[in-house]
């Protein structure tokens, strides 16, 4: 068949058969089929949608485009955890640890923050010496030895999706529920899991900007994964302002350790979101029986230090010095000329947060890239002193900005400003997590 029929199909609103699907993936992976055809393609799809057949059968073409990592000479269930990106999301470096030390094996591969959302990878990389590129075989070793470990893709995962998501990228294609569903699930497929704990974001800093998008993206996340044979669970969590209060790299490995260390308190969304997430990754990984038990166990984890203990070995593992990892050392590693905080201009409650304006903030100062391949400053960031609802009288501070280079920072403050809505009404609150969907759901 001619790939301009196969468009035509699509347009039509017609199903592609899942020889179809492959070919076109093997096709353009290949260069036979052109850019402009397959972005004619992806507009169709956005246009038209696919079912939960063909999007399954889209992940598992993407999936077979390169290499898949192999993990299955590890122990037990390997379980993963992915978020579809927000800010102030320094989950990773919390939970997989934690796992680790209920006996989980949490062999993940992340990757780096591109625009408004960070990237566990540069987290790491703000502790000297911390090595993340890291081949298959150590990866496993380090894995085995201490339950986890977290490095960057590995060898050539999944080449249809880098060559698809650049031409999404730049043809308004990124929005499709399936492509972006099977070019997630293809990565984490490849990647050797067993077991995928999905957060997905909802709310102004996020892709998914309703919880109706976020329920389908969840849904069908979670269905692709049951028609492949893995155990999938979603949970859809608020990202309607930072997660937690640090926008940075090392601000928010410090964060992490915050948490690992016991200091922060159960009612904050940070710790809320690691324990629920944690706690799906243990019921998946038969390792707890239900939420109640997992629960305890990391709780106790916090509690005893194992947890960060898993984190300090880990780094160390991976090259990197983890001195640092404590709260008495933590502050070492962020160097900053200067600290400015950042008044409210007048009397009232925080009606809303633009996380997204938020992170694009941080990012100005030096924490983020605007581009692939752009150097970060580790060091720079935001800490929140406020959050939706509180009440603030006039010149309390709502964030901290940890400052070296001071090129943008007025553009950074105008943003920070933008990004806060001041109401004499206090705003509605909106739980942590909107809902969860499992295997058993569906
Ligand atoms: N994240 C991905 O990995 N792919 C998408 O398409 C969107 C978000
Ligand atoms: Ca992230």
């Amino acid at each position: 068949m001619r790939f301009v029929d196969l468009i035509e199909k699509k347009a039509d609103g017609m199903p592609l058969s899942t020889q179809e699907i492959k070919e076109m993936i093997n096709g353009y992976v290949a260069n036979e089929i052109p850019d402009y055809q397959m972005s004619a393609m992806a507009m169709a799809i956005l246009q038209r949608g696919m079912n939960d057949r063909e999007s399954a059968d889209l992940t598992m073409a993407m999936m077979n485009s390169g290499d898949i990592a192999d993990l299955s000479d590890l122990p037990g269930v390997k379980v993963d955890k992915h978020s579809t990106g927000g800010v102030g999301d320094t989950t990773t470096l919390a939970v997989a640890p934690l796992v680790a030390a209920c006996g989980g094996t949490v062999a993940k591969m992340s990757g780096r923050g591109l625009g408004h959302t960070g990237g566990t990878l540069d987290k790491l990389e703000a502790i000297p010496g911390t090595k993340v590129e890291i081949g298959l075989e150590e990866f496993k070793k380090i894995v085995l030895a201490n339950g986890v470990s977290v490095i960057g893709q590995s060898g050539n995962l999944v080449p249809a999706d880098k060559k698809l998501y650049a031409l999404r990228d730049v043809t308004a294609t990124v929005r499709s529920i399936p492509l972006i569903a099977s070019s997630i699930m293809s990565k984490k497929l490849a990647a050797g899991a067993d077991a995928i704990v999905l957060d997905v974001k909802s709310g102004n800093g996020a892709f998914m900007r309703t919880d109706a998008e976020a329920r389908e993206l969840a849904t069908l996340m979670v269905r692709i994964g049951k028609r492949l044979g893995r155990r999938v669970s979603a949970i859809v969590t608020d990202m309607s302002q930072p997660l937690g209060n640090a926008i940075g790299n090392a601000l928010e490995v410090k964060e992490a350790v915050e948490l690992l260390s016991g200091l922060i308190p159960e009612s904050d969304p940070l710790y809320k979101v690691c324990l629920l997430l944690g706690s799906h990754m243990l019921c998946m990984s038969n390792i707890a029986k239900d939420a109640e038990e997992a629960h305890a166990m990391l709780e106790k984890a916090v509690k005893d230090g194992s947890g960060l203990a898993r984190l300090q070995k880990m780094i160390s593992l991976q090259s990197g010095d983890s001195s640092f990892l404590c709260m008495e050392r933590i502050d070492e590693l962020i160097h900053v000329k200067k600290t400015i905080d950042i008044p409210v201009q007048r009397e009232g409650y925080i009606y809303s947060i633009d996380a997204r304006k938020i992170g694009i903030a941080a990012q100005m100062l030096g924490a983020g890239r605007e581009r692939k391949g752009d150097p970060i400053d580790y060091s720079v960031g935001l800490v929140m002193k406020a959050r939706r609802g509180a009440f603030m009288h006039i010149g309390a501070p709502i964030c901290r900005m940890y400052v070296n280079d001071e090129r943008n920072l007025e553009e950074a403050r105008n943003l920070i400003y933008q990004a806060v809505q001041l109401k004499d009404e206090q705003p509605q609150e909106t739980p942590i997590v909107h809902f969860t969907i499992t295997d058993m759901d569906i």
